[in-house]
């Protein structure tokens, strides 16, 4: 069942189609990423899909619910981490997770438990008395974290949620979203800048241009269609060398080069690997290693723009 879905999402701001005929569906325990360059419409879309905006057009559902009319209900599943954090300054750390458990209607006896637990994840323990106010862009990020997660919500919606983290807080926050997804069945809508980590929790990504959907799909898909080839090299028992050879131009890809123990292969699909390893098997090929260089995210991302007569 689709968690996430809209159809034709519009939304203006003045003459800025700031979300344009946008239909896409997440489904659930998904790790989504939605890309694109500063101005192209993510945070928008996160807005939209938490009736924090109402759409000039189209339609969407979060969990079967209209954001639009229904947030009240939508809120106790959903989690939000936005671009600014609406963390009470004045407040210690512990009293914002309290306050905002009650708001999101953790049950009274469950909050000391769970705002604990929350801030030891979170490596705020020891600090957890201190006012907001004196805490480090890093700490606010992840105090910021913490409370998206208090009422442990179905949907998980994180704008650019790794800003601020050092690399150590960045790699339990990837560990973390990963946990929810994998082991919980949590679905989780990021915006990110970051394209590594986009290409290394993703399932799916989006990539946005001015509001409108440039490219869908996982990250290797992306990269299949923007580099439809892929060039490999074959470490090889050397006797067997020429033999491979063979077998390769017979499956219609070229060798492009044959070195004493190795060869490099043009003109091979990703997805003919499998039977490319397995004609060469069956040949009694040795293979010891295979390699192949496919296009990273930030590739595809900047091919993808590039494709739309965009200068890099
Ligand atoms: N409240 C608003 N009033 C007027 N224009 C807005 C408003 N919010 C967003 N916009 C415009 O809508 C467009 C999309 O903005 P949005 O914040 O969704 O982009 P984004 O993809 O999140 O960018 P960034 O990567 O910089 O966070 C921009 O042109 C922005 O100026
Ligand atoms: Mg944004």
């Amino acid at each position: 069942m689709p968690v996430i879905e809209t159809a034709h999402l519009t939304r203006l701001f003045g003459e800025t189609r700031a979300v344009d005929d946008l239909t896409l569906t997440v489904n659930q325990g998904e790790i989504f990423g939605m890309l694109g360059h500063n101005g192209a419409g993510k945070t928008t879309t996160i807005r939209l899909l938490n009736g924090l905006l109402e759409p000039s057009a189209g339609t969407l559902r979060v969990l079967g619910l209209d954001p639009t009319r229904q947030g009240p209900q939508l809120r106790g599943q959903t989690g939000v981490l936005t671009e600014t954090s609406s963390l009470d300054e004045r407040l210690s750390a512990w009293d914002n997770l309290a306050f905002f458990g009650a708001i999101y209607g953790v049950p009274a006896r469950q909050i000391p438990a769970r705002v604990t637990q929350l801030l030891e994840t979170f490596g705020l323990a020891e600090r957890s008395q201190e006012r907001v106010a004196a805490y480090s862009k890093g700490m606010k990020q992840r105090l910021a974290l913490a409370r998206a997660l208090l009422h442990a919500p179905q949907v998980i919606f994180l704008d650019e949620p790794a800003a601020g983290l050092d690399p150590v807080a960045t790699r339990q926050l990837h560990d973390l979203i990963l946990h929810l997804s994998r082991h919980e069945g949590r679905t989780i809508f990021l915006c990110t800048h970051n394209l590594a980590e986009a290409q290394r929790l993703c399932d799916r990504v989006a990539v946005l241009q001015q509001g409108r959907l440039l490219a869908l799909g996982s990250p290797i898909e992306l990269a299949q269609r923007i580099a439809p080839a892929v060039q490999l090299r074959l470490e090889l028992e050397p006797v067997d060398v020429a033999q491979a050879a063979q077998v390769i131009e017979r499956a219609g890809a070229t060798v492009a080069q044959t070195e004493a123990a190795a060869l490099l292969v043009d003109g091979a699909a990703r997805a003919q690997i499998p039977a490319l390893v397995r004609a060469l098997v069956q040949a009694g090929v040795r293979l010891y290693r295979l390699d192949y260089a496919e296009p990273s995210l930030e590739e595809v991302y900047f091919a993808l723009h590039r494709m739309q007569g965009e200068k890099p």
